[in-house]
């Protein structure tokens, strides 16, 4: 039988490519989103990319009525929900500083509200969006999962104490795993260009960034500090294609069929990138100039975050395939197509 998965915030920018890797893979994802930060047509994008139609109900994860309805349904209609990918959370590093509360209300209570509505449906098994921002400062690089975990903003926390809520609920028996997945700096798209990350207003991220300076909708690129001690002064990230990333999901999903209690694994690819050299092989990849103009340093960052990447090749039997240039031509591709990404809510 094909296994059903809920994947929550699969309407999102990660969610929407791991809900079309999971059918590539056989699974059948049923999603759940309160598009607090998406779009319905991100869905009926993803439903022309695989050629079939996704299962959705609007709802927050928050919501108990609602999330044991959708565990009953799945199982009254001969597909009960056999694991969760669980995506569904705010992540805007700033916004977190502003609105703690919102934070650990919508990642921590909704994780726990999340785990409580699979205990009373008698699933075990969750896959979870984690981030490498809970290590904090590097003591070393690469980050190992045995790395100090110390946040430095209440979005980092919310992830952190996440982790800590399913170590705790993994190890009390009854079958219960958990997997939490550390993602470094997932960018590009899928390979079609139908779905993509669009953020809202202003982009955080350097990636939607560059692309829409280069789809003319920003004048430049503000690189936060050419003063780092990096080879060219500008920060270091470990960037990895979203498709990568997603498949990433997949591996976990069997992985946890095996496993009990709690395990944390980073996904990156385990090389570094600065923001000249991410700039530059975007040019190249695209033929698209970026107009940047140097700033300061961004309160909070670090000079250089890169993952060890061993574990995910020996748990998983994962590794990230996808270049820098695959990414920035993926990204480009999406961002050219949908110049304002998913446009208004349908
Ligand atoms: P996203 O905002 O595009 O997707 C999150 C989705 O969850 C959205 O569709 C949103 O509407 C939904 N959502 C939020 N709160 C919800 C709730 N209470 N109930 C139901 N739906 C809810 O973000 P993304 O980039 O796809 O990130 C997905 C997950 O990965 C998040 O948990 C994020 O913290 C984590 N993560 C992202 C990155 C990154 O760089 N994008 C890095 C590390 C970790
Ligand atoms: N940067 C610029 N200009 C910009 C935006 C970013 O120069 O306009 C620089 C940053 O200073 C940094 C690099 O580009 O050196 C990457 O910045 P991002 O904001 O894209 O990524 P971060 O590594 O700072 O953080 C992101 C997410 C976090 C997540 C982390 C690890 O915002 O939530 O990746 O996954 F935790």
């Amino acid at each position: 039988m094909t296994k059903t998965l809920l994947v929550t915030g699969g309407a999102g920018y990660i969610g929407s490519h791991v809900v079309v890797e999971l059918v590539r893979a056989g699974y059948c994802p049923v999603i759940v989103d309160n598009f607090c930060n998406s779009s319905p047509r991100a869905i009926q994008r993803v439903e022309h990319l695989v050629g079939q139609a996704i299962p959705v109900v609007r709802a927050d994860v928050r919501d108990s009525t609602a999330m044991l309805r959708v565990f009953k349904d799945a199982q009254d209609s001969g597909q009960p929900i056999s694991g969760v990918i669980h995506l569904a959370g705010l992540k805007a590093v700033g916004e977190s500083v502003t609105k703690p509360l919102t934070y650990y209300e919508n990642n921590v209570y909704g994780t726990v509200k999340l785990l409580d509505a699979m205990d009373q449906a008698g699933v075990a098994s969750i896959v979870f969006s984690s981030s490498a921002t809970i290590y904090g400062a590097p003591e070393h690089l690469p980050y190992t999962e045995g790395h100090r975990v110390s946040p430095v903003n209440p979005y980092g926390h919310s992830k952190a104490i996440c982790e800590q809520v399913l170590k705790d609920w993994s190890i009390c028996g009854g079958g219960r795993r958990a997997v939490a997945l550390r993602y470094f700096n997932p960018i590009g798209a899928d390979h079609s260009g139908l779905i993509g990350e669009d953020p809202r207003g202003v982009p955080n991220n350097l990636f939607p960034y560059i692309t829409q300076v280069a789809v003319g909708r920003r004048q430049y690129l503000t690189l936060h500090g050419n003063d780092y001690k990096t080879p060219d002064g500008t920060g270091v990230r470990d960037y990895i294609h979203v498709t990568d990333l997603a498949v990433g999901h997949v591996r976990a999903v069997e992985f946890t069929q095996n496993q009990q209690g709690f395990t944390a694994v980073n996904l990156g690819t385990g090389q570094g990138t600065s923001v000249l050299q991410l700039v530059e092989a975007f040019e190249k990849a695209t033929g698209q100039q970026i107009l940047c103009k140097i700033g300061p340093r961004r309160q909070g960052d670090i000079a250089g975050a890169w993952a060890d990447v061993s574990l995910a090749r020996e748990l998983l039997g994962w590794k990230a395939q996808r270049t820098i240039t695959e990414m920035c031509a993926d990204g480009w591709r999406w961002q050219s197509m949908n110049p304002e990404g998913y446009g208004q809510e349908v």
